[in-house]
């Protein structure tokens, strides 16, 4: 990485493209799980017009794929893993100091378990911001996942050659992230402001297939059968006010019967799942997209 240190966003590729960057398609700075990348030409169709939306919500943000790539405004993104609203925050307002951070991490797996040990509240929001993304590009399979206690406690991930700071996708996130809320709470405090003319992607942990199917352990607190009906709730609510709502879940039964009554609309989707423990299950798999307009 040595020289590296010099790169900042006067220097990267995106920036230089000036003002055009804001609108260009821009890519996750973070690996994901459940993150829709991959999704989006699927997607696409079914978006509403832009110049009809009043205000862009997308309170399970994850690595923000769906808002990186369409950047409405203005915008509103949340996410209950306080950890990652802060990695965004300190992307948007000091994203040079962040990329100077990243730059003594290495992908070497002594070095992982120790930056792994660190206790966070002892760096500052910088550093805890590069600690999070070196971590994320360099544990298994990007995997976000915590303990009990509220630490991280994924495994070292073996890649031959992370690209642990990636100076052009971080400055174009940062300019993306300009001017946009960022706020970390649980999904329903979107009941609290968004209003007629609104519109909500909602991506949350998916509903199992099966008792062992899915990854939901994103946070200590989970995502439950309790949690999506919380969820149908909530849009439910923000159906009645006039909002526009687009979901994305498994297609497990309790998601058609929390779905199945006019006004939602049920669109098959056939994606390809990443991540399963045993490494099977990656063909297609049927998914659904919700939409209440
Ligand atoms: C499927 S991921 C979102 C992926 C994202 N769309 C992307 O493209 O990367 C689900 C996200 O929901 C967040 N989450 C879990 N429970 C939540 C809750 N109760 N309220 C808000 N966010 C929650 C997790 O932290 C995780 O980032």
């Amino acid at each position: 990485m040595s020289g590296a240190s010099k790169m900042d966003c006067t220097t990267s590729k995106s920036q230089s493209e000036g003002a055009l960057t804001i609108l260009t398609p821009t890519l996750p700075f973070l690996k994901w799980a459940g993150g829709k990348q991959r999704l989006i030409p699927q997607y696409q169709a079914f978006f509403p017009p832009l110049e009809t939306i009043s205000h862009y919500y997308e309170p399970f943000i994850g690595s923000a794929a769906v808002f990186f790539h369409w950047q409405p405004r203005p915008a509103t993104l949340s996410d209950r893993n306080e950890k990652l609203i802060e990695v965004y925050q300190m992307v948007q307002q000091q994203v040079t100091a962040v990329i100077d951070a990243l730059q003594p991490h290495r992908n070497d797996p002594d070095y992982y378990y120790a930056v792994r040990a660190q206790d966070p509240q002892n760096l500052s929001p910088v550093e805890r911001a590069a600690r999070l993304i070196y971590l994320n590009k360099t544990c298994y399979n990007g995997l976000y996942r915590e303990n009990s206690l509220g630490k991280f406690n994924v495994p070292f991930g073996r890649y031959k050659r992370p690209k642990i700071c990636d100076v052009d996708r971080l400055c174009a996130a940062s300019a993306a992230l300009q001017g946009v809320n960022l706020v970390a709470d649980d999904f329903a405090w979107v009941l609290d402001t968004a209003v007629a003319g609104d519109f909500l992607y909602f991506d949350p942990p998916y509903a199992p297939l099966t008792a062992t199917s899915n990854f939901t352990s994103y946070h200590r607190h989970g995502f439950d059968a309790a949690d999506q009906y919380r969820l149908a709730q909530t849009i439910s609510g923000l159906t009645a006010r006039g909002c526009k709502v687009m979901l994305s879940n498994s297609s497990a039964p309790l998601i058609y019967e929390l779905y199945q009554q006019p006004p939602y609309r049920l669109i098959e989707i056939q994606a390809r799942r990443a991540i399963n423990s045993k490494g099977d299950g990656r063909g297609p798999v049927k998914e659904l997209l919700i939409l209440n307009y």
